[in-house]
């Protein structure tokens, strides 16, 4: 399975190299074989040996030039960085970015080969709107992707369920993933308001190849004890 941690504007540099030293330490004594990403901030970037794969959670579709307070590929390069999350609500809904840069962004990096983790997720007053209007609007952040790319993993996050404490039913989750699934048979994995007390359960549904935590993977034993919880689930397959 795929455990993955956003930890958005969070985590200096030295915080962010001590998280993952305590990951990797943890996956190694576990004896862990599941795929652990880490989007740490920009500032924190840096080069990494280990089974932890870091992301980052922004870059600009270029390789340099001039875009103010951007970075381009040439600074992921620097540290040996090929996976990237494209279309994080906070991205979509907070920074703006519209599907047409999404849509380059995601185009430049797949060139590139990189690991895509491409978030999709409605709004509360979409999903107020009724399942059709709710599928419609998740539509739309298929467009112009290709959901075909090998490299690709998908998140579905509800924006409403973000660092909120609230979460769609498991049956909620179930029905969406697998109208998702149709869309895409990349990798998919659910995000939003995922804690050490719902993982579990979360993991285990059908349809469902992982999470992305945000809040609670700040807390890395407890992020650690989510990666256990998708390593039992594989065990006892
Ligand atoms: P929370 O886990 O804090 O709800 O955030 C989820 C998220 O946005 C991960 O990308």
């Amino acid at each position: 399975m795929i455990i993955a941690a956003n930890l958005k504007t969070n985590l200096t540099r030295l915080q962010t190299t001590e998280y993952i030293n305590k990951i990797e330490n943890f996956l190694k004594t576990k004896n862990i074989n599941q795929e652990v990403l880490v989007f740490p901030a920009m500032t924190s970037l840096n080069k990494h040996v280990g089974s932890v794969t870091i992301g980052a959670q922004n870059a600009y579709a270029t390789n340099n030039g001039a875009f103010t307070g951007e970075i381009g590929q040439d600074h992921l390069n620097e540290f040996g960085i090929k996976t990237i999350l494209i279309g994080h609500s906070e991205r979509r809904h907070v920074i703006g970015e519209t599907q047409e840069m999404l849509i380059e962004k995601f185009n430049f990096y797949k060139e590139l080969g990189y690991k895509i983790v491409y978030c999709i997720g409605e709004p509360l007053e979409i999903r107020e709107a009724g399942h059709d209007k709710m599928m419609e609007y998740i539509s739309k952040q298929y467009e112009g992707i290709d959901t075909n790319y090998k490299n690709l993993i998908i998140a579905y996050e509800p924006v409403w369920a973000i660092g909120t404490g609230l979460t769609p039913t498991l049956e909620d989750i179930v029905t969406i993933h697998k109208k998702l699934k149709e869309k895409s048979h990349a990798p998919l994995l659910y995000g939003g308001s995922v804690k050490v007390t719902n993982a579990a359960e979360v993991l285990a549904l059908d349809g469902v190849d992982g999470i992305l935590v945000g809040s609670a993977a700040l807390n890395a034993e407890h992020f650690c004890t989510m990666v256990e919880y998708a390593q039992n689930l594989e065990n006892n397959k």
